[in-house]
């Protein structure tokens, strides 16, 4: 039974909508790598601007490095400002018309980076830089929570791997076009800076065939008409009273719901637990040394007598894609949670591998070993940390805090991506070839954290899910570890009434309306 209505479910109209979607991630992905590859070249522009407006004084190497540091870097403060708005569009205009919009973003950004060359002005690709920050840090929200919310529920894990795959892919896709025999030149720079914009206008173009959320229309607008007609065209069946029965049960809680704000996230005792779930989710893939990796790479390559380092670095960057559509495969096979473990315990074999390579860079077959413990921690990445925090998050939370809850776990992501990006070349400094070490740690501690305290969230709805947090911190004789033993067995919250659930809800939560950053007006 499950094979055949599995079959029925997955229909042109909802591929063709996550593909739309997924520009976003593909998008995000290629602004987080098209900077690293013409850096030289950008900083000789930096460099010739300086001199033309100072007539003839050169730039000083750390006013240089400086500028390089503040563009490369305020992506990121774009991306947590993007990130902490997600609520205010999602709910506001819908999950689909929220993308449209943030669309002008990128074009502006991507216009500004395409004419700094012509204004003389490294200005405008700071400020190019910080609005493309900001569509992504939007992005990172929309597309995640609209691919959750179209897809079916036996799918959803798959489903959401797509958007980690539309990241890599992006960045695989910058790096390419960053060589130096495709636009990666003096002359061609903005154009690689200001490609964005294409896909941009593509996106705007697709996104009105694609179909609005069917929860956004249910639950946030209460059109059953329209959802069902969603549904049906999603789903390619007529029988569609599961989907809207599910979703019916969460809008019947959600109108007994106070609506959640980020501090009530952290104040209410149903919510407490899986946000910082979720947080500390984020941390572990930006605290694993990922991007530290990428950073690594080709100067590692480099030592291995490698001819062309960069090509290596793309290999990296291929790996990087192939594992994320094996774990496409995987992930509905074998869950989130042992995913997550494996993709972590995996991490931490490489960089202890790596980690001994490098201190014995003198023997010419350890650079060879380096080159496969980088390959194999990125591809451990991709297995783990790399896609499962996506929707991990978006299944911990039911309609009322999901909106919330994306934007701080977004925002944690973004703030511990800023950190890494600045803090490791000092790490780097101190600690030479030592410095996995440092996230062998927190490999080691997030691993820890996972096996005690993450649930496994494949196949559940999302008020399966919700409700094995709240009936655990609803009854204090429970342990910490409760609710990770009941979501692992059969959840008992199941057979309980919605009724049962609510009664919880509404013993704990604040009785003050609290500040509706991410709620309906
Ligand atoms: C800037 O350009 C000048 C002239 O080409 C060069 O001598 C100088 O080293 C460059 N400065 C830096 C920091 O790259
Ligand atoms: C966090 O950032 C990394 C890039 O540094 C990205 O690959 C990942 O998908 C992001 N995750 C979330 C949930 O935003």
């Amino acid at each position: 039974m499950e094979a055949s209505s599995k079959q029925k479910q997955v229909t042109a109209s909802l591929l063709f909508a996550i593909s739309i979607s997924a520009i976003g991630s593909l998008q995000f992905g290629y602004n987080t790598g098209v900077i690293n590859a013409p850096e030289k070249i950008i900083q000789e522009f930096y460099n010739e601007t300086y001199i033309h407006r100072t007539n003839g004084t050169s730039i000083s190497p750390n006013y240089l490095t400086s500028l390089w540091s503040v563009s490369v870097a305020i992506f990121s403060v774009g991306g947590m400002i993007g990130s902490l708005s997600v609520g205010l569009f999602v709910n506001r205009f819908g999950r689909r018309n929220s993308m449209l919009i943030a669309n002008v973003l990128a074009i502006a950004g991507g216009a500004l980076m395409g004419f700094a060359k012509l204004g003389s002005s490294y200005e405008m690709v700071i400020l190019g830089r910080i609005i493309i920050g900001m569509y992504c840090g939007l992005c990172t929200g929309f597309v995640p929570m609209y691919i959750g919310e179209i897809s079916p529920t036996s799918l959803r894990g798959a489903f959401g791997t797509v958007n980690q795959l539309g990241i890599v892919v992006g960045i695989l896709i910058a790096q390419v076009f960053g060589l130096n025999v495709i636009m990666g030149t003096s002359r061609l720079w903005p154009l690689l800076l200001a490609f964005t914009v294409f896909p941009a206008i593509l996106q705007c173009a697709a996104l009105p065939f694609c179909p609005e959320s069917p929860r956004f229309l249910l639950i946030n607008k209460m059109q059953e008409e329209k959802a069902e007609k969603v549904l049906k065209k999603l789903r390619g069946t007529d029988d569609v009273s599961q989907d809207i029965q599910e979703m019916k049960e969460e809008s019947a809680k959600m109108a007994q719901e106070k609506p959640v704000s980020f501090l009530e996230l952290f104040r209410n005792r149903n919510y407490r637990q899986p946000i910082v779930i979720s947080i500390i989710l984020q941390l572990s893939q930006q605290l694993s040394g990922i991007n530290a990796v990428f950073y690594y790479s080709t100067s590692i390559f480099r030592d291995s007598n490698v001819k062309e380092p960069v090509y290596a670095t793309i290999g990296a960057g291929i790996v990087n894609v192939v594992f994320t559509v094996v774990s496409l495969f995987l992930v509905e096979r074998a869950g989130r949670r042992t995913l997550h473990l494996v993709g972590l315990g995996g991490m931490t074999f490489c960089a202890v591998v790596m980690t001994i390579a490098l201190n014995l860079k003198h023997l010419q077959w350890m650079n060879y070993v380096s080159i496969v413990a980088i390959f194999g921690f990125v591809a451990f990445f991709e297995v783990g940390p790399g896609p499962i925090p996506w929707f991990i998050v978006a299944e911990l939370f039911s309609q009322g805090p999901r909106p919330a809850a994306m934007a701080i776990s977004a925002c944690s992501n973004w703030t511990a991506n800023f950190l890494v990006g600045m803090l490791f070349p000092y790490g780097a400094k101190y600690c030479g070839p030592f410095v996995f070490l440092i996230f062998i740690g927190f490999l080691i501690i997030f691993f820890f954290f996972t096996f005690f305290k993450v649930p496994e969230t494949r196949g559940r709805t999302f008020e399966e899910i919700a409700r094995g947090f709240e009936s655990a911190s609803g009854k204090p004789g429970l342990s910490e570890k409760g609710p990770m033993v009941e979501l692992t067995g059969i959840s008992p919250a199941k057979e309980d009434g919605p009724g049962k659930a609510l009664d919880t809800v509404d013993e704990t939560a604040p009785s003050d309306p609290p500040a509706a950053a991410a709620s309906d007006d």
